[in-house]
């Protein structure tokens, strides 16, 4: 028995995949390629010692997911497959609603053909919207989204519910990520954006490298201790660890279950470049910018649920965070490619 990672080559499906095989699973790979490299299948294989099943195929393409069923065993699905930039959402909504909710619909139809009761999501704290105080819990309303892929997180989750409530054998583990960052500690995969990054670690390790001159800070006169923005950012090794939590927990709870996957603890935009600087002995120049549009001046997750339901928890530091992700960036300054 397998499980499938469906866009398990791109950031956080190649760390979930080095889990699952350290962990015993055999796992089977589908990515179409559309923000990944097939190189970073090859070294998960590298660093586990362990060979990948992997499909080159859209996973909205339900006869390449029935091929990819019949060929594997797979006794549960962790779902990756979308498209994650919020700008590009705005300008290409039809193009985000169509991939990242038809792959969810195509996964579902096919796995109920094949009698494949388990799947885990990877949904968002962007579903919380903007009117719920932190700490963030998963009793509180989902809010307004502020982008099409905002939405397409918040609609995935209720098309899996809906599918639960439908189907009284499936389990759908929606996790709610807060904001993954760093990178394996071999420093082999790592996050790899295309173009200029839109988040904030990925930025500042180019920086560091000097890929780019300068970080800009998005606002310094928030209603937080030191103005700038607060984020509950996790090593991305731990969020990884939680699929592999969540696998034998959805195997055993049939219905949809939302689990945060957060540290608990906020960190701001300063705090953040003052730990890279001072754990890895570079400097990041940065200049403060005007705020970006849609950002909330704090989130962070109350994280107790998946304590308690899955006997999961952060173990890494702000520090591991960053000196993985600085060993990534200088032993691969152009990601995959270079
Ligand atoms: P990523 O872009 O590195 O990985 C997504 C993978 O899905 C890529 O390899 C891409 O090629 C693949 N893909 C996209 N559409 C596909 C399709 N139709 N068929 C086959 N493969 C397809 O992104 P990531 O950072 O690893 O994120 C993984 C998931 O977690 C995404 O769904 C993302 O929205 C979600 N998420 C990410 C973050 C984050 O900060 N990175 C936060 C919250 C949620
Ligand atoms: C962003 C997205 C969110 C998405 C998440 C993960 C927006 C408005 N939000 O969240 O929908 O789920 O990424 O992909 O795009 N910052 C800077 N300078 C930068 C980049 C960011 O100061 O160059 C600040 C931001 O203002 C914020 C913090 O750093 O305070 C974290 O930003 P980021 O990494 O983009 O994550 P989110 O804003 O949480």
């Amino acid at each position: 028995m397998a499980v499938l990672l469906a866009g398990g080559a791109g950031f956080i499906g190649t760390h979930t995949a080095v889990e699952f095989l350290n962990a015993g699973y055999d796992v089977v790979i589908a990515d179409n390629l559309y923000n990944s490299k097939s190189a970073a299948v090859r070294r998960v294989e590298e660093i586990t010692g362990r060979s990948v099943a992997f499909y080159e195929i859209d996973v909205c393409d339900k006869d390449a997911l029935r091929k990819l069923f019949s060929e594997q065993s797979i006794e549960a699905v962790v779902h990756f497959a979308g498209m994650k930039a919020v700008g590009e959402s705005v300008a290409k909504p039809l193009q985000y609603y169509s991939n990242n909710l038809g792959t969810t619909i195509a996964l579902l139809t096919v796995m109920k053909e094949f009698g494949c009761r388990c799947i885990v999501f990877s949904s968002s704290a962007t579903v919380y919207g903007k009117s719920n105080p932190v700490p963030l819990f998963e009793t509180m309303p989902r809010g307004e989204c502020t982008n099409p892929y905002g939405w397409t997180k918040w609609m995935n989750e209720q098309i899996i519910m809906d599918a639960c409530t439908a189907d009284p054998e499936l389990s759908g583990v929606l996790l709610r990520y807060f904001n993954p960052i760093g990178a394996h500690e071999s420093g082999r995969i790592g996050e790899d954006p295309q173009g200029i990054p839109n988040n904030i670690f990925p930025f500042i390790t180019q920086v560091a490298v000097g890929r780019r001159p300068q970080l800009t800070i998005f606002g310094d006169d928030y209603d937080t201790p030191d103005g700038t923005g607060i984020r509950d950012y996790i090593h991305v090794v731990d969020l990884a660890k939680g699929h592999v939590a969540a696998v034998p927990y959805a195997k055993k709870h049939p219905g949809a279950k939302v689990i945060n996957i957060g540290t608990g603890k906020g960190t701001s935009v300063f705090e953040m470049v003052n730990t890279f600087e001072r754990v890895n002995g570079v400097k990041i120049p940065y200049v403060i910018g005007e705020r970006r549009p849609g950002d909330l001046p704090e989130s962070y997750a109350n994280a107790d649920e998946a304590e308690k339901l899955l006997g999961w928890h952060a173990e890494k530091t702000l520090e591991d965070m960053c000196r993985d992700g600085y060993r990534w960036q200088t032993l691969n300054p152009m990601g995959y490619g270079g």
